[in-house]
């Protein structure tokens, strides 16, 4: 539905108005449609399309606009929102960009849409914790199918940064620690978002973010270098990239921070070379929050206009709110007219990601008000957020089987100002989650009471802040009680964006109050409330058992009475191992072995803390049942196809359980260091007490190959180990193959997906 083209030159300078001579390359990969709209606009359009303006930020959202900023959308100015929301008022707004602009090119309307717009799910790190790849992909359609209600066709997930320093605060909003893990959940939450079909109302574009090493900040310091090997960034960093743009992801978002001095807004090796040149990603490329500006502040440009050259060339297509390309721009292109062939293929990329949304045959498509009253917090979605919400929760300790809490398990005092605290539920980026529509954690604990519990509560203290007034009550109940469910951590507002920490103990007021419960001498069973791994050794030692519940969404309280009260056993597993101090992060199960590698038999001599266990508190993979599960042999054969292994698993104890089956590979001598442990694989069951399944595991030769440089994998001959087991640190069964022939490989060796079966 292209309009026709009268200009209206107006106020606009005159060359700006004629139509820009196009400079796509001869193999033109754009459609008809693109094509021909390009060919039509004028430089300045060509530069409004670029641009993506702010509606408002977050909870301030804007999505009825001023006046002068309409005036903006009719010239053209504009080709995107983000933080705008409401089918009605987005319908107006997409109104006058299609019918009062002289192109009648559609608007994108944009938001953070991360784990749930208004039904919140559990945040990123938890959702890794269900190692499940339906609930990842679930928890992304129903986000888009509400996002896509209101009006919005694009979000800024998944964030898929690797991130071993829990330090850094946005490891909340991840998959983790794991290439492996990660690539996966990358994946699955890609196909949720799009669906099969992008033009279809209910789908909305997905942005893999932040393009390549945002999670490895100096210090674990928000927004700082990442100064990382290139065997690094490619083994560990870039894979959940690549496996992003395997799957389709629509866009993709630059990183704010730079690799060894290379901003990632600039880095033309990594965007044109590596994503677009070596895997052929086609998607739309969008700069995070002013970043093209703050290329300045890097030190790399010197004015603006520079600043838009370096982002433009080295492939970046929209301009997220520094307006350096609507603005500025132009000025480099004069300068440089060769730039403006990359200014067409930056244009033709958000055209084209237009036209798969299917805004030019109906613009109109996303704006039904009677669809997002249905859809909003419906009944199925909320179910949805609640089954997520069960098996995001990790069970790290339950020393005498302090939980469940049974029929008959007398007056608990539930203890903790957290365990009342709607907003910290809701996590990093709530979209339109309402701290109302939060069932709270005290809420479902007494809503949920078995016959025979009593449930009381005393707030104590809480995160956000160094009050200990409240703490004496809470002691005085915890006294008069049977037992203490205590809830502790960080409250929302410790881990996100900007929210890094020195230091990674619980928040001083929640030591304290923990130090005063566990000195009453009663049962305590800690509920860990919290964004990123901590350092928890006090409760690790004196506490009964501790359920670490991450931050749970909507149904947070229902989901944490199923585990508390038995209904259903605890399965989720932690995708980033909890340390014993801040000094000992970062930190890996897949460290290489070192030289003097870190074995007690070793002593003093080794890899290894003078004053405390190399090992982490909480190990990557860990999570207990309330079951028990045994493992077979593990048995293992290659082919030309690749390897083989299989194991059987049977639940041995007494609850209906499910068992994350985790497969590991160590190849023993390489040309280069190997870890020491490498996620390969995993599954999750379901078995019935006394059930026995076959789980059978099948890479590819590809999945052992290692990195020699980019492009150039290798897959070498020899010895190759396997361990399955519940945990990195709980290998139950090895076994090994061997490989006759030496090959290579073009990919990421993580990325590659191990098909899995169940017998
Ligand atoms: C964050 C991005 C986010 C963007 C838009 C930035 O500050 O780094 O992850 O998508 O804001 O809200």
């Amino acid at each position: 539905m292209l309009k026709p083209v009268t200009v209206m030159c107006m106020a606009v300078a005159l060359a700006a108005c004629a139509p820009a001579e196009s400079r796509l390359p001869d193999n033109n990969a754009f459609s008809p449609r693109v094509t021909e709209l390009l060919a039509s606009m004028t430089v300045d359009e060509k530069l409004g399309q670029l641009h993506q303006a702010a509606g408002g930020r977050s909870r301030n959202l804007n999505s009825r606009l001023t006046d002068d900023e309409l005036d903006r959308v009719r010239r053209g100015e504009v080709g995107s929102y983000l933080h705008v929301a409401g089918a009605e008022p987005l319908a107006a707004l997409q109104r006058v960009a299609v019918e009062e602009s002289r192109l009648g090119i559609p608007l994108l309307f944009a938001m953070d849409v991360v784990h749930g717009y208004r039904t919140i799910f559990p945040v990123p790190i938890a959702m890794a914790s269900t190692w499940d790849e339906a609930d990842w992909e679930a928890a992304a359609r129903v986000s888009a199918e509400e996002a896509s209600a209101s009006g919005l066709h694009w979000t800024f997930a998944p964030m898929i940064d690797i991130a071993r320093d829990p330090r850094w605060g946005r490891i909340v909003e991840g998959g983790g620690a794991d290439p492996y893990l990660g690539a996966r959940m990358a994946e699955a939450q890609i196909a949720g978002y799009q669906g099969g079909d992008l033009s279809q109302a209910d789908t909305i574009l997905a942005t893999a973010k932040h393009f390549g090493a945002y999670g490895v900040p100096t210090g674990g310091r928000d927004y700082g270098t990442a100064d990382l090997s290139e065997r690094s960034l490619y083994e560990i960093y870039l894979p959940p990239f690549y496996a992003a743009s395997r799957a389709g992801s629509g866009s993709m978002m630059t990183a704010f921070n730079d690799i060894a001095g290379v901003p990632s807004t600039a880095n033309e090796t990594l965007i044109d070379g590596t994503l677009r040149g070596r895997w052929d990603f086609d998607g739309l490329i969008v700069s995070d929050w002013n970043a093209i500006a703050e290329l300045i502040n890097h030190g790399v440009a010197e004015t603006r206009a520079d600043a838009g050259a370096l982002a433009l060339r080295a492939g970046v297509d929209m301009d997220m709110t520094s307006a350096v390309f609507v603005n500025d721009l132009r000025q480099a292109i004069e300068a440089e007219p060769a730039l403006l062939a990359d200014l067409d293929l930056a244009v033709g990329r958000v055209l084209t990601a237009k036209e798969r949304l299917g805004l030019f045959d109906n613009p109109m498509v996303y704006h039904q008000t009677a669809r997002e009253t249905a859809e909003l917090l419906s009944p199925d979605h909320r179910a949805l957020a609640r089954d997520v919400a069960g098996r995001s929760m990790v069970l790290l300790k339950n020393d005498d089987n302090a939980l469940p809490l049974t029929a008959g398990a007398g007056r608990v005092a539930v203890i903790g100002a957290l365990a009342t605290d709607a907003w910290t539920q809701l996590g990093s980026w709530r979209a339109q989650g309402r701290p109302d529509d939060v069932v709270t954690l005290l809420d479902g604990l007494q809503t949920r009471a078995p016959e025979g519990v009593e449930i009381l509560h005393a707030a104590g203290a809480h995160p956000g802040n160094d009050d200990l007034t409240g703490i004496a009550e809470a002691v005085a109940l915890a006294e008069s009680a049977d037992r203490v469910v205590l809830v502790v951590g960080e409250d929302y507002d410790l881990s996100g964006e900007a929210r890094s920490r020195s230091d990674l103990f619980m928040p001083a007021s929640q030591r304290a109050l923990a130090d005063a419960i566990f000195n009453t001498g009663k049962p305590v069973i800690v509920v860990l409330v919290t964004g990123r791994p901590l350092a928890i050794p006090n409760l690790a030692e004196r506490a009964d058992a501790i359920l670490n519940t991450w931050m749970l969404g909507v149904e947070a309280g229902p989901a944490l009475a199923d585990i508390v009260y038995g209904d259903v056993s605890p399965s989720g597993r932690l995708p980033v191992s909890f340390p014993r101090a801040t000094g000992a992060v970062p930190y890996t199960y897949s460290e290489f072995p070192s030289g003097r590698p870190a074995d007690p038999d070793l002593g003093r001599d080794s890899n290894r803390y003078h004053d405390q266990p190399i090992t982490p508190q909480f190990p990557f993979g860990h999570g207990l049942s309330y079951s028990a599960f045994s493992y077979g042999e593990l048995s293992a054969t290659s082919d030309e196809s690749g390897y083989h292994l299989s194991v059987d698993v049977t639940n041995t104890g007494e609850y209906e359980a499910d068992e994350v089956v985790q497969l590991y590979m160590r190849d023993p001598v390489s040309f280069v260091a190997r870890p020491q442990l490498e996620l390969r694989g995993y599954r999750r069951i379901s078995l019935s007490p006394g059930e026995r399944l076959t789980v059978h595991f099948h890479l590819t030769a590809a999945q052992s190959a290692v990195f020699e440089r980019p492009g150039a994998w290798r897959i070498e001959a020899g010895e190759l180990q396997f361990h399955v087991g519940a945990s990195s640190a709980d290998l139950r069964a090895s076994a090994s193959v061997n490989v006759d022939a030496s090959g290579t490989s073009d990919v990421p060796a993580s990325a590659i997906e191990t098909r899995t079966e169940v017998e």
